[in-house]
């Protein structure tokens, strides 16, 4: 098993120092444009190795030849969000740089399953699964596990009772435009309906689509990174320990939902091949139009990248 992880930023070193702990992989390799960040962070990182207790080969690089024959590659690459940014503000920037990763990445490597974490998310999981020519099971978003698990932190805060037990549907793009599915969200069991005033689930969903914004405006520079590295972690030991689980992920619907085409955030398993099921959950009427609203900005975004996909 060989994972890179492009981007040896926050996101970026934050999940490759995640993977090396946890030993997914013997072979980690760390890639980024600027000549010694890959290569200082990575070889700190394996000087961790006897102290945490890991084996895993790290290799900070600016080579993409480095990165062959990996089987998962975390795309992380591209600028990130400043103080008053939509995500959508970077779109032509972080295309145009997702696409030029995509191309590289499958110069050295043939079948990889590729997770992207570039911002405005939906838009450059389109980006690498045009580009990179794979089958759409194996070009995944990682959005919703990080919306979900703003919406569990702050339900679990709220409620005062341990994060696990919560857990969160949220689906939709990741962006304002998110769709954070009451019904299906409960805390053992609980519909948190049951457990909070329409009022408190309203404040918290609001609280959640502005999740990566209010990170944004502490640090002034740069956004969230520890949840969204973790998040992509998360997908990752799905697929490598082909564990089946159940997350919200950025994929490309083909019919569900009444979308085509459109990389949007809904609940899929994730094993050793990728995506290995869509779900099709009932949702409200007001649900499914707000899903369909946020698959049609993603899609009028994609439209707008036609000279850099040329
Ligand atoms: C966030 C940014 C990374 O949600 O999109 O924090």
């Amino acid at each position: 098993m060989k994972i890179t992880v492009i981007g040896a930023g926050n996101v970026g070193a934050t999940a490759a120092f995640r993977l090396a702990e946890k030993q997914f992989a013997r072979d980690l390799v760390l890639l980024d444009v600027v000549d010694g960040i890959p290569q200082g962070k990575g070889l700190d990182m394996f000087e961790t190795g006897p102290v945490g207790l890991f084996d895993t080969q790290i290799v900070g690089t600016n080579d993409y030849r480095e990165t062959a024959d990996s089987d998962i590659v975390l795309i992380t690459a591209g600028l990130p969000r400043k103080p008053g940014m939509t995500r959508e503000d970077l779109l032509m920037k972080n295309a145009t740089i997702v696409r030029d990763v995509t191309d590289q990445i499958m110069e050295h490597s043939k079948n990889p399953i590729i997770i992207v974490v570039s911002n405005p998310l939906d838009i450059m999981t389109h980006v690498a699964c045009v580009r990179s020519r794979l089958p759409k099971e194996r070009v995944i978003g990682m959005a919703g596990v990080l919306d979900s698990a703003r919406f569990r932190s702050f339900i679990a805060m709220e409620l005062n009772v341990s994060m696990q037990d919560v857990n969160a549907c949220v689906l939709g793009g990741h962006g304002d435009s998110m769709v954070p599915v009451v019904k299906y969200t409960t805390v053992a069991g609980i519909p948190i309906s049951e457990l909070m005033s329409p009022e408190r689930i309203d404040a918290l969903v609001e609280r959640t689509r502005n999740g990566g914004a209010e990170i944004v405006n502490f640090l002034k520079q740069g956004s969230a990174f520890y949840a969204p590295a973790s998040s992509a972690v998360e997908m990752i030991e799905s697929i490598v320990l082909d564990r089946k689980r159940v997350l919200p992920c950025s994929v490309q619907l083909n019919g569900e939902y009444g979308i085509d085409g459109t990389f949007v955030g809904v609940p899929v398993k994730l094993g050793k091949n990728g995506v290995e099921k869509v779900y099709e959950i009932d949702l409200a009427a007001s649900e499914l139009e707000a899903l369909k609203a946020s698959a049609a900005i993603v899609d009028e975004n994609v439209q707008l990248l036609d000279s850099i996909l040329a």
